[in-house]
């Protein structure tokens, strides 16, 4: 590429500037093809520096030697012709027929190869993974997802569930209660929902049998919070109501179900247990998925876990139902219900040692689960 001068400028007229202007382009062209042939990052640098060069470049020399020195008359045709030089020397610092190893064309350009400013994708809570997994594995057993309301009157809560008026079963739910409801007889006085159970009245009301759902959800009670207390944490809860289901039933669910999440060399067993709307009422306990039940920190080095609460459907629960949905006549239909609370699964799956990090919002937390 030659670095010598301009051309000489023989005149002002206009066919004198078209030809020196015309051997200009000639020269841009030439220059740029000279480029390409050495295919090179450095020959473009040149060829752009010969045309663009701040102090040495041709354009600044024409700029000088022709521009600044012309009779007034005549700067508005070299102006106009010089204008259009630049965008010549510039298409083709940006032409795209440069060979694929070419980087940076133009100091000026975009370079499509740098990574474009990312918006950081959320991750999903360590607690909601937990519940979608968890809901997932029975809805793979064909159970739908029933949902129902965080405030709630005290007749969903527990009258229907089989817990009476000043039934000691109640003191276990530290009810948190909703203020100036004193007036209102008491199936009607609003609280937050001590647990996800509601839902199964709330469901049969609105469905006859047969009825298989899956109830996740934030539930609240009065406790005191600490590392493994929070007043609001949450559960997942199951409800299925048909002819002929009976205990082996409800076993044989929770068992898959258990294998499905935890691992299939994880065991079940069941205890009796008490609940005012199941009867029998089991605890169930699952085989340490952590240790394969040799015993660990995890299990407390017993070898188990306690998990959730079962049992057969009471027919004093489908007494409450029964005066709006008629098919649940506890002779002919039967059924099971569970409840588990996933805050505590989560923690023992992800090894959270504080459940108020589950509610924290911190970002450093949950980064560490994306
Ligand atoms: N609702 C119970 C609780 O919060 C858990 C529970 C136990 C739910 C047994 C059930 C069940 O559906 O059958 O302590």
């Amino acid at each position: 590429m030659s670095q010598e001068g301009i051309p000489q400028l023989d005149g002002y007229s206009e066919d004198a500037l078209d030809r020196a202007f015309a051997e200009l382009e000639k020269e841009v062209d030439a220059s740029a093809l000279e480029a390409t042939k050495r295919g090179t990052s450095d020959a473009v640098e040149e060829f752009r520096l010969l045309w663009l060069g701040r102090k040495q470049g041709r354009l600044k020399q024409v700029s000088e030697a022709w521009l600044k020195s012309a009779p007034v008359e005549a700067r508005k045709s070299i102006g106009l012709r010089f204008n259009a030089l630049k965008p010549r020397i510039e298409s083709w610092l940006v032409w795209e027929g440069w060979t694929s190893t070419q980087p940076t064309l133009d100091a000026e350009a975009i370079d499509v190869t740098l990574p474009g400013t990312h918006r950081a994708l959320g991750a999903e809570h360590p607690l909601i993974k937990t519940m979608h997994e968890m809901v997932a594995v029975f809805q793979r057993m064909g159970y739908s997802v029933g949902v129902g309301p965080e405030v709630e009157t005290d007749y969903y809560n527990f009258e229907s569930l089989n817990f009476p008026p000043g039934h000691p079963a109640r003191d276990t739910q530290d009810t948190l209660v909703v203020a100036n409801q004193d007036r209102k007889p008491l199936r009607d006085r609003l609280l937050m929902r001590t647990h996800t159970s509601p839902v199964q009245i709330r469901t049969m009301e609105q469905q006859p049998p047969p009825v298989r759902i899956v109830i996740r959800g934030k539930v609240h009670r009065n406790d005191a919070a600490d590392a493994t207390h929070s007043p609001i944490f949450h559960q997942i809860e199951g409800l299925c109501v048909d002819t002929n289901i009976t205990f082996s039933d409800l076993k044989g669910t929770l068992d898959h179900a258990m294998k499905e999440f935890f691992g299939s060399s994880v065991k079940t067993r069941f205890f009796p247990s008490f609940f005012p709307f199941t009867e029998p009422s089991a605890d169930v306990q699952i085989s340490c998925p952590f240790c394969g039940g040799k015993g660990c920190r995890k299990c407390k080095y017993s070898g188990w876990i306690e998990l959730l609460g079962c049992g057969m459907v009471d027919p004093a629960v489908f007494g409450f139902v029964q005066g709006k949905q008629p098919a649940y006549d506890p002779k002919k239909i039967s059924g099971f219900a569970f409840g588990m609370g996933v805050d505590r699964i989560a923690m023992m799956k992800y090894g959270i040692s504080d459940i108020s990090l589950l509610y924290s919002g911190d970002a450093r937390f949950l980064e560490q689960f994306a």
